[in-house]
This record gives structure tokens, sequence and C-alpha cells, in this order.
């Protein structure tokens, strides 16, 4: 019979699963962030391209929902907590705040953009760090970066030239 008590919490050194813990959190936590303000920027853009604005945002906040459940869950299966509750999700994002109400649509693809690069900043120094610690890991913050880069793309091609 296997002593289940045995099995050992993760496969990962626990210095190696700290450093992981140390650079993909904040990842997490700005892209928390720019889910939920990128559901308040497709709730209040307006202007003559209101509807491709409107639903790709609600795609960026999709892809910034589904790259922050990569990042968080790498974290714990390395057998560490992530904490990105809202008021830790407040307290230390590096996104720059989104103004209130309605927005044209320029103004609000500018602040978005402005998100999504500072969290850019976070996951590339991630993919940064994480190249000498765990490249398993830093593959997770390189598929997030391709990513983000890609969403800055389609938002950035709305803008009036
Ligand atoms: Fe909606």
């Amino acid at each position: 019979m296997t002593d289940v008590k045995s099995v050992p919490l993760t496969g990962v050194d626990a210095d190696v699963a700290a450093g992981v813990a140390q650079f993909l959190s904040p990842v997490v936590l700005d892209l928390q962030a720019l889910a939920v303000d990128g559901k308040q920027a497709h709730w209040h853009v307006r202007g003559t391209n209101f509807q491709a604005v409107h639903e790709l945002l609600d795609l960026v906040v999709q892809h910034a929902q589904d790259y922050a459940d990569l990042a968080a869950e790498r974290v714990v299966a390395l057998g560490l907590p992530v904490d990105a509750r809202i008021q830790t999700v407040a307290a230390k994002t590096t996104t720059p705040a989104l103004e209130q109400g309605f927005q044209q649509s320029d103004q609000t693809i500018a602040q978005v953009i402005a998100q999504i690069d500072a969290a850019l900043v976070t996951v590339r120094t991630a993919v940064e760090e994480l190249n000498e610690l765990d490249q398993v890991s830093q593959d997770v913050a390189i598929e997030i970066a391709r990513g983000l880069d890609k969403d800055r793309w389609f938002l950035f091609a709305h803008l009036a030239a």
C-alpha cells in the first residue's frame, strides 16, 4: 500500500516554486485588473465604430481572464497560493486607472492599451526572470505576452490615423 501522506506536494524544488510565485503572481493581478477595467470600457465606449470596439473589448476581457487563470494555476500547481482577492488586485495592480463614465472610442482604446502595456512590463519581467528559474513557467509568461501583444494590435488598429 502506498502511504498517501508520503506523496510530495509538488514535483519541483520549493525555491523554484517560490520564485515562480514571485514573478507570476503580479501577472495574475495585472490581468485581473485588465479584465475588470476591460468590462468597464466595454460598457462605456461610444462612437461611430461602437459595435466593433464594444465586441473587441469583450474579447480582451475574456483573454485577460484566461491568461490570469493560466498564470494562477501554474503557481497553484507548484503548491503555492495566489492572493488575487479584489482588495489585493486594487492595491497592487500596475495598470493605470481608467477614467470613469462614457468615452469616445479613441479615448477608450488608448486607455486600455495603456493598461495592456503596463501588464506587458510585468509579463516581460516574468519572462526574463523565469528563464533561469523554470522554463516551463517561463513558457506560460511567453504565451501570455504573445496574446497581449496581439490584443494590443487589434485595439491599436481601430485608432484613427
Ligand atoms: Fe456585454
